[in-house]
């Protein structure tokens, strides 16, 4: 049995460490999601970024519990989703961790609702608010396209754990 490896097991028998293993081999894209609230920027490095439906166009995401960022969404009802291009280290790292100046310093551009764009990203999806459910320690934030457009450059790419090229 591969889960007689574990060492910490749940109910289920498996223990978030082999599970959180066994995922970091799904390699994924990673974006990082803004919005803003009462005057207020907000930003959050992301994986967990799923497309779910093409009729009508709807998009999730899943930030954990307590997230600065998701509340900001339930607050908000608005949010983008700034695709990052492989050489955008710096940017993902800036969005990880309780920085209160994240935006300190960056050239932004705004959507017309007041959003911030970060420049370089090889696509940029604004959504509104469509659903919020509950999915265990963290949220499923699902978001209706309202508009979209990719650009070109090459993805930035997280995998077991890293960035391709480079650490996370
Ligand atoms: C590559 C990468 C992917 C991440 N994906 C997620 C994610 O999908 N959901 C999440 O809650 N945190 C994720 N994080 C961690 C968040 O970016 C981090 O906890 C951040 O500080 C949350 O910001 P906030 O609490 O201010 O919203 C990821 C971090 C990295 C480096």
């Amino acid at each position: 049995m591969l889960n007689q490896l574990n060492k910490t097991k749940s109910e289920t028998g498996v223990s978030p460490e082999e599970f959180r293993r066994s995922m970091s081999k799904f390699a994924t894209g990673v974006a990082v999601i803004t919005t803003a609230d009462s005057g207020i920027l907000y930003g959050m490095t992301v994986n967990s970024l799923t497309s779910l439906s093409l009729t009508p166009c709807l998009l999730l995401i899943c930030p954990k519990l307590g997230s600065a960022t998701g509340h900001a969404i339930r607050n908000s009802r608005r949010f983008i989703v700034n695709v990052l291009e492989a050489g955008q280290q710096e940017l993902c790292q800036r969005f990880v961790g309780k920085d209160a100046k994240r935006f300190d310093g960056m050239e932004l551009q705004f959507s017309a609702d007041g959003l911030p764009l970060l420049q370089g990203c090889i696509a940029h999806i604004s959504c509104r608010l469509h659903a919020v459910h509950p999915g265990g320690d963290h949220e499923i934030i699902v978001g209706e396209v309202i508009d979209c457009a990719g650009h070109h450059g090459d993805p930035m790419i997280f995998h077991e754990g890293r960035l391709l090229n480079g650490v996370a």
